[in-house]
């Protein structure tokens, strides 16, 4: 197979910018190999003569082309170096053909989902082989209820930073993702630590409402405005379920001061805030808000996942909890299920650990403010009057319609075009929300402008019968 020169990487990633050489480096080979720009299976030159040829320092080269190999993007291979991976062997779309029943393809894509094809493969395998090496027999009977200690205390570093939060691995309890974290914590608020009634956003995820209501507790919905939740509409409860960094579905930030009213509400009343952060590492227009948690960590649990950052295929995350339900969450955990995967979670310790999970994060990131962008700036075009909703976060982005038809047409449309969507009334106790939910982070592409013609005409359509 050809051997690539400095001068064909030259010739693919154009004129090397004064900063940021590292990102021109790793997201121009990126680019490249994605559009079959170098060919699959060409070798790369060595660190020292990219370097030398492309004008950058060696750690540099070496920096990019690691983090490429986690990605899959390109492979280390013993003897031959490294080259060009062939990203067409990847099993990255659907099978050609009718799909089986029960196939993921029949599915679905839920308006909150990443996007697939940006999963980490390759550093996530590489974490699963190095997490197995490590993991002593000891490790391989029945789990710890509370989580693997590695990952707990992984965690509890990440979430210090990430989300300016304080976090011991001792507050952490690893669970199924944010819907059993909020079902296990519901049943222990039923079980007699608190009382039945829960306060909801209104509107709030369908899914979140279920889980709470299947443990067995009575759902209050309070409304949310422009500011986040109405606080001053706060009723008397045990709790309160909230996504103050990214309100869900609505993409508004919860106030500052409506943050201390909610923190002030729940510790007042000895109530608990289950703060749902499902979404709230992926801002792209500057740091996310701290969590909730930091203002008050005996009144607030903290729930995440990685559903929105990694895949919510591997069913994990976390609740980080206060000390006054810990022991029942683990307990109701233990009766629930015994433990999530030990190895699943020795993994993502590790990738935690060696950097190949931030650098994802970043990478993410990076991709969906792109992808955002791009949808908006098409929208401001076509339809700049399309009443899109919600800070430059998450996966997901509103668009308010004016009645029922015109919400119907735009999600069954989009839908039909293979875009996931959910109609806004589906997240709503209040008869007249209407609008649509689009799962923003898969369109990209060819489908950008057919997305903005769908929520123009049902924009448009709705408001021509008014
Ligand atoms: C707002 C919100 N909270 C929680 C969840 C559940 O997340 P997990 O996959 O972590 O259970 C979802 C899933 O889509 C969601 O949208």
């Amino acid at each position: 197979m050809r051997r690539l020169q400095p001068e064909d990487l030259l010739l693919v990633l154009g004129a090397r910018p004064r900063a940021e050489v590292g990102a021109w480096l790793r997201d121009g080979l990126r680019d490249a190999v994605a559009a079959g720009r170098l060919e699959a299976g060409a070798t790369l030159p060595s660190s020292r003569s990219a370097a030398a040829g492309l004008g950058v320092a060696r750690g540099t080269v070496a920096a990019a082309v690691d983090e490429l190999v986690g990605e899959g993007v390109l492979e280390s291979r013993p003897r031959s170096g490294v080259v060009v991976a062939d990203l067409d062997r990847r099993p990255r779309g659907t099978a050609p053909g009718p799909a089986r029943p029960g196939a993921a393809a029949e599915r679905p894509a839920s308006v909150g989902a990443p996007d697939p094809a940006l999963f980490p493969r390759a550093a996530w395998a590489r974490a699963v082989r190095d997490a197995m090496r490590e993991l002593p027999d000891a490790e391989l009977g029945y789990p710890d209820p509370q989580g693997l200690l590695g990952l707990r205390e992984a965690l509890a570093a990440h979430l210090r930073t990430a989300r300016a939060a304080p976090v011991e691995a001792e507050d952490v309890v690893v669970v199924s993702g944010v819907a059993q974290g909020l079902a296990l914590l519901g049943e222990v608020l039923a079980g007699g630590l608190g009382g039945r009634r829960v306060v909801v956003e209104d509107p709030a995820s369908p899914g979140v409402v279920g889980q709470l209501r299947g443990a067995g507790l009575e759902v209050v919905p309070v409304p949310v405005d422009g500011r986040g939740l109405r606080t001053d509409a706060l009723p008397d409860a045990a709790a309160a379920v909230v996504t103050p960094a990214h309100q869900f579905p609505l993409g508004v930030v919860l106030a500052p001061d409506r943050r201390r009213e909610l923190v002030a509400w729940a510790r007042d009343g000895g109530r608990l805030l289950l703060e749902d952060d499902y979404d709230a590492e992926l801002r792209y227009d500057r740091q996310p808000v701290g969590a909730l948690r930091g203002l008050d960590p005996d009144h607030v649990a903290l729930l995440g996942s990685v559903s929105k950052l990694l895949s919510p295929a591997l069913r994990l995350g976390w609740v980080v909890a206060p000390a006054g339900v810990r022991e029942a969450l683990v307990d109701t955990k233990r009766r629930a299920d015994l433990g999530c995967s030990v190895p699943e979670q020795a993994a993502f310790a590790r990738l935690i650990a060696d950097g190949a999970y931030a650098r994802h994060l970043r990478r993410a990131r990076l991709e969906y403010r792109r992808r955002r962008g791009v949808l908006l700036d098409a929208i401001a075009r076509a339809a700049p009057h399309l009443p899109v909703e919600g800070v430059a976060a998450g996966l997901h982005l509103v668009v308010r319609l004016p009645d029922g038809d015109g919400e119907a047409r735009a999600v069954s449309a989009l839908r039909a075009a293979g875009i996931p969507a959910e109609p806004l009334s589906s997240t709503s106790a209040h008869p007249a929300t209407w609008g649509v939910v689009v799962g923003a982070a898969r369109v990209q592409g060819a489908p950008v402008p057919r997305v903005v013609e769908i929520l123009r005409s049902a924009a448009e359509g709705a408001a021509g019968r008014v």
